[in-house]
């Protein structure tokens, strides 16, 4: 096939958000792990500004049930806003969560059947375009965003793309994992998919790490996709299917990666981020430092 198919500008991204968050139950319960706070910003945010940053227009969230708030923190809240006004207080604060009119769409995975499934329930809202995907419990920090990396190698191969990282082969089976093949640069070929395989089966110790590029063509693959590992129904499955009828390759992110689906990973986020920030970063090394003694 003609690679210049497959290169129409992604302007949509969906964000999967009606997973039950479990590993971070209780708090969880009533709370979407997706509006947990790193420092002062939820999840979503972060997920939200690297979209923004790599020139998304539309913002595609799949929710569930107890999943609301994520919606309302990009709505206007009216009250708090005319009492901060009364009260002289700045609204900058809240520029980030604003959201053109128009631009959040909502639908609805009744029953978390796997990521798969959950992209699968935002086709209506794709259509025929190419489509990012956003898993905002893996908070990519660095500058320029993961996304606008990806944007910069979509604009060279098109087609389809994931963000790959390396991690200790013992940890492999944890995630989905690239057979790779010629690489130039930060961008690898992926010649094969697998979710979660065997540490002894995978093809390398390369993760897909939690965003997206794909062309609209994985929606009908998904349509019939069964269960894969841990019976959910995997996006993994179906990307694999795609290879070979279409580009497909992975860009190693130049910049760090934090697993806040993890405890430990959530911990670490918030510390390097918070290290980090202009407005915090000295007390916090000394505070951190005092506590290690
Ligand atoms: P995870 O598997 O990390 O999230 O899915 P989870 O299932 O909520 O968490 P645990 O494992 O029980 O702690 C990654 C992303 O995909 C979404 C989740 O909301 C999360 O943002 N997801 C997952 C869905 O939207 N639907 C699903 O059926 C599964």
């Amino acid at each position: 096939m003609n690679n210049t198919n497959f290169r129409k500008p992604v302007r949509k991204a969906v964000f999967p958000v009606a997973g039950l968050g479990t590993r971070f139950l209780p708090a969880t319960k009533a709370i979407p792990k997706e509006l947990l706070p790193v420092v002062d910003r939820p999840l979503i945010q972060y997920a939200v500004d690297e979209a923004r940053e790599a020139g998304i227009e539309e913002f595609v969230f799949v929710t569930g049930r107890g999943k609301t708030a994520i919606v309302e923190h990009f709505d206007t809240a009216y009250e708090l806003e005319s009492t901060m006004t009364g009260r002289g207080k700045s609204l900058d604060v809240l520029d980030p969560t604003r959201i053109q009119p128009g631009s959040l769409v909502t639908v609805r995975q009744q029953v978390p059947l796997g990521l798969g499934h959950a992209v699968w329930c935002a086709r209506a809202v794709i259509g025929d375009e190419p489509f990012a995907i956003f898993l905002p419990d893996e908070l990519m920090y660095g500058s320029p965003g993961c996304m606008a990396q990806m944007v910069e190698a979509y604009n060279e191969v098109g087609g389809n793309l994931v963000s790959v990282l390396e991690v200790p082969m013992e940890e492999v089976s944890s995630y989905g994992v690239i057979a790779p093949g010629e690489s130039k640069g930060n961008l690898t070929e992926v010649k094969g998919l697998v979710e979660k395989p065997k540490v002894a089966d995978a093809p390398s110790n390369k993760i897909v790490s939690g965003r997206y590029i794909l062309q609209p063509e994985v929606m009908d693959l998904l349509a019939s996709q069964g269960k894969g590992a841990g019976g959910e129904i995997q996006l993994t499955d179906s990307m694999a299917k795609l290879i070979g009828e279409q580009p497909f390759h992975a860009v190693t992110f130049n910049g760090r990666r934090f697993d806040c689906g993890s405890k430990v990973g959530f911990v670490e986020a918030t510390l390097a981020i918070a290290l980090d920030r202009e407005d915090m970063g000295e007390e916090v090394r000394k505070m951190a430092k005092k506590m290690l003694g």
